[in-house]
């Protein structure tokens, strides 16, 4: 057995920024709204002819910078819900664009797929199946957007964050333990109704705009508070861990409201979570990567910290991940 090392980060966020004041010209919303339901001012969204695998090789690159003195990488995993293509899967496509040797393949599940993959990935490098994995969570889900439902656009944003993840020999570093689930009764609280086996692409489809990501928001949100309190405490007990002996909980950004909320149900010290849904938006499967790169580079987190990554999402899926730096 194996610890696992994170030896270089990176992040790319789409040049074009959309505030909830340009939202409220195109759709019946308001920046007050937005801003007191979520915590979220702006969003950062693809131009035409950017797909995900652009964002996930402009953060990949800075890892890789990051981690020089990597020289194979063995498999790049890519968390994603927003593909360049149905297939082939993007970190396929990744690859050829950074032109290195390795193996890919994608998870695909909801805005928990980063730390699903980092599970995987982690699990490969401890175990001494691999010692190099390039872990890339990118979102150009601005693209399955209908830019007039005010119930889920003003949510989401695009952006991509990219881990080198590195065998070392200190077995107790990286992932020490973690808990996931999945509840598939709920799979159509956030989903996109057509375009797969279940309802192919047609034009009814188009015209009834079932291409696009649709959510019960107020659903998701009351599954989510009770849920991930709960699990949380149990990965903490389990590990002999009080709340406030994790240095930083780098939770998915989906609702400044649900991480106040997990906040407070376990009494975290608010000085121990770091969060930008303000500046972002939800990324979805970028979020975990992004906030964390954004903590490490404000020097919120050093090498031995204990850190909690906390994820939902679409499925409804959630993971809990107990990291030491
Ligand atoms: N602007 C203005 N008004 C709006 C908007 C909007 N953008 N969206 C909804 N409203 C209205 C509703 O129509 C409703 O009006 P009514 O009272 O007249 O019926 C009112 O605002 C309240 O709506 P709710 O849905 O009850 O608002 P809520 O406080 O629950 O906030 C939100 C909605 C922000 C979506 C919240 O429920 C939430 O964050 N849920 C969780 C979302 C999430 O975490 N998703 C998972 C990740 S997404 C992924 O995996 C891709």
């Amino acid at each position: 057995m194996f610890g696992v090392e994170i030896k270089g980060i990176g992040i790319s966020i789409p040049n074009k920024k959309l505030t909830n004041f340009d939202l409220e010209k195109i759709m019946d919303t308001s920046d007050e709204w937005i801003y007191q339901r979520t915590g979220i001012k702006d969003r950062y969204i693809v131009e035409d002819g950017i797909s995900t695998s652009d964002l996930a090789l402009q953060a990949s690159r800075e890892a890789l910078r990051q981690a020089k003195e990597v020289k194979n990488i063995d498999y790049i995993i890519m968390a994603t819900n927003s593909p360049d293509y149905i297939v082939p899967a993007t970190s396929s496509v990744l690859q050829g664009k950074l032109g290195i040797s390795a193996g890919t393949f994608d998870v695909f599940s909801g805005c928990t797929a980063f730390a699903y993959a980092l599970i995987v990935a982690s699990s490969m490098i401890k175990s001494g199946l691999a010692e190099n994995i390039l872990l890339v969570g990118a979102e150009a889900i601005s693209k399955y957007l209908d830019w007039q439902d005010r119930t889920i656009a003003v949510l989401l944003g695009d952006g991509a964050g990219s881990f080198v993840l590195s065998r070392t020999e200190d077995k107790n570093t990286g992932i020490l333990d973690h808990n996931v689930g999945s509840d598939g009764t709920k799979f159509d609280l956030i989903y996109i109704p057509a375009g797969g086996t279940k309802e192919p692409f047609s034009e009814k489809s188009l015209h009834e705009k079932r291409i696009y990501l649709k959510m019960q928001g107020r659903e998701v949100f009351k599954n989510v508070v009770s849920l991930i309190p709960q699990e949380i405490k149990k990965l903490l007990n389990k590990n002999n861990l009080e709340t406030n002996d994790i240095n930083l909980y780098v939770f998915h950004q989906a609702n400044i409201r649900i991480i106040e909320a997990i906040r407070d149900s376990l009494k975290i010290d608010s000085s121990r979570i770091f969060s930008n849904i303000e500046k972002y938006a939800n990324t979805s499967s970028a979020s975990i990567p992004i906030v964390f790169y954004e903590a490490f580079n404000k020097g919120l987190i050093k090498k031995g910290d204990l850190i909690l990554f906390s994820a939902f999402g679409a499925g409804l899926t959630w993971a809990n991940i107990l990291w030491k730096l």
